[in-house]
């Protein structure tokens, strides 16, 4: 088996891995060798797909400050967010924004010439950065452009991870598949640093793309490391149907309206201040409740929905600010936004758990840290507000890639490898999976484990719905090890793929659902019918859920809070 050895491997190159291998590379000034590695090809990260922009409070003199920004981030996490995380993200995101004004990002600009910024859901200032609605496409390559500029990056495109190697509570490396060849091989480096994204693709409707199936968040848990609040999933109220394909929050932040079949805006009846600005979770339950209530619109697949109405923002307006949405509606919709207006509902957009992280990123292993949407730090708690995403990949990308080049310069040697264990994850993938016979068909479970989830793990919530979705994924899971394949070769094997990515998907399905039938409470994105109101005096903590073969052991640790005491969230 072919062994790789660099000093630091950071595995994903979304926004948060590109950027932590540019930080490790300038802090390491080549004296490391380093490594980035993705199951994509490196521009094709899911972070292309953000669009509406990055949250910075950059305009003291207008009003915003620090103190807005993380008093907007805290609320909006219905109090679940670990408010040092808070504070530190607030501080560091300006210099972030600067910073990639340096590299040379096309920041949309105002009249004035400085950089323009757009109102967003649940801030209270227009905060959000932006590049039309393009803003992680632009981001993504103003940090891969950069990243050439550092000769010690090796760039690994197309691989996939399928384990990680520890060996008495240190990280050792990591097995993965070379997806182009299917060769097996063993990474090993002093430090790892995970940015592999969230885990919504276990959803039918989602915004996501098709690859981003939760495989770090898996093969950690799978390790030992602890998943934290994986219970909290982010609906965006603007979802296309059929597609699930994001209608950036911009749309409504640059004024467009959501309204029901009787031609209202319904949200001054939920949110009346910041009406179709309130944070996601209230507007994605209040669009489920105009549906519930026969005032939506009849959609296909059972996809009702409402009206986002940009028509009264004009050609001009459109064709500037959200050119990416009208394209999209054109050619997956089969409307124009200037003339008509676009269906939307509530779509899976964002893992608000992932790896249990300290607030530097550092995972409980030493070695490994995660920085991005995998990892969990906390800083959205029960709800993220709109931009903080990209924003929070900038500034814990930089901060693990920082952390995890000082860690490797410091390490002399490699650990010893586990080659056992690395023989046995070859032989199990390579062997018995790729050989595997069997009468179940994986892409009918990868199907029905979504048809669950969409059913019972939504937007609203109830203990019978979760009790029910858990014995299913349970069934699915009993059935999956039945799955045969059907191709066996090696060369870009997507049944293979598939097959991992469908392994992974229902780990991290059953610690969702787990975590959110234990929690009875209604907190952020989390909303039981049948526990209608937040309990601060019971839940108001973090859960940690623990791999054990029959299922996730839950733990629970205190937020933690310094400024900021609950109070009801009102907008
Ligand atoms: O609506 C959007 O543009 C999404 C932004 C985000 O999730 O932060």
């Amino acid at each position: 088996m072919k062994i790789v050895a660099h000093d630091l491997i950071i595995l994903g190159a979304g926004l948060a891995g590109l950027r932590a291998a540019i930080e490790a590379a300038r802090v390491s000034r080549g004296e490391l060798d380093i490594a980035i590695m993705a199951k994509t090809q490196l521009v094709r990260p899911h972070s292309v797909c953000a669009e509406g922009g990055t949250a910075a409070a950059i305009r003291p003199e207008e009003g915003d400050s620090l103190e807005l920004h993380a008093w907007d981030t805290v609320k909006g996490s219905d109090f679940l967010a670990d408010q040092d995380a808070v504070e530190l993200f607030v501080r560091t995101i300006p210099q972030e924004i600067l910073q990639l004004e340096h590299w040379g990002i096309p920041w949309a600009r105002r009249e004035d010439g400085r950089i323009a910024q757009r109102p967003f859901g649940g801030h209270s200032f227009p905060r959000a950065v932006f590049a039309a609605d393009k803003t992680g496409f632009f981001e993504v390559h103003t940090l891969y452009d950069t990243l050439l500029k550092y000769p010690r990056v090796t760039r690994y495109e197309e691989y996939m991870a399928t384990s990680l190697l520890l060996e008495e509570g240190q990280y050792r490396g990591f097995t993965a598949v070379d997806l182009k060849s299917g060769e097996f091989l063993v990474f090993r480096s002093k430090a790892l640093i995970i940015a592999t994204g969230g885990a919504c693709r276990i959803y039918g409707f989602t915004t996501y793309s098709h690859t981003v199936t939760g495989d770090g968040m898996a093969i950690a848990y799978r390790a030992g490391l602890p998943l934290k609040d994986m219970e909290f999933v982010q609906f965006h109220p603007t979802g296309l149907v059929p597609s699930g394909i994001l209608i950036t929050e911009a749309a409504r932040g640059e004024g467009g309206y959501l309204v029901n079949n009787l031609g209202e805006r319904f949200m001054k009846k939920y949110a009346e201040k910041m009406m179709e600005l309130a944070p996601r979770d209230i507007v994605s339950r209040s669009e489920m409740l105009e549906i519930e209530a026969g005032r939506g619109f009849q959609g296909p697949q059972g996809l009702d929905y409402v009206h986002l109405d940009l028509r009264h923002l004009g050609r001009h307006k459109i064709n500037e600010r959200l050119p990416l949405i009208r394209e999209v509606a054109i050619k997956f919709a089969g409307l124009d936004p200037i003339e008509r207006p676009i269906p939307v509902r509530p779509v899976a957009h964002y893992s608000m758990g992932g790896i249990h992280v300290d607030i530097e990123g550092a995972t409980p292993v030493p070695g490994i840290w995660a920085a991005g949407e995998v990892a969990c730090v906390s800083l959205h708690g029960a709800n993220r507000l709109g931009t903080n995403s990209t924003a929070e990949c900038l500034v814990w990308g930089a901060i693990t890639g920082k952390k995890a080049a000082q860690y490797a310069l410091k390490e002399r040697q490699f650990l010893e490898l586990p080659m056992e264990k690395a023989r046995e994850e070859e032989s199990r993938v390579m062997e018995k999976i790729l050989n595997r016979q069997g009468d179940e068909n994986l892409y009918t479970i990868r199907r029905e484990l979504r048809e669950v989830m969409d059913a019972n793990v939504g937007v609203f919530r109830t203990g019978e719905g979760l009790a029910k979705a858990l014995k299913r994924i349970k069934e699915l899971q009993e059935r999956f090890h039945r799955c045969g394949l059907k191709d066996r070769s090696r060369i870009y094997n997507t049944d293979l793929v598939s097959y991992l990515e469908l392994e992974n998907m229902l780990e991290l399905a059953e610690v969702i659902t787990a975590g959110a039938l234990a929690r009875e409470e209604s907190r952020g994105g989390h909303a039981r019918r049948d526990f209608p109101q937040r309990d601060d005096k019971n839940w108001l903590k973090h859960t940690l859920a623990y791999y054990t073969p029959s299922g996730p052991k839950l733990e629970y640790i205190p937020v933690n809070i310094t400024i900021w005491e609950p109070t009801e969230r009102k907008y």
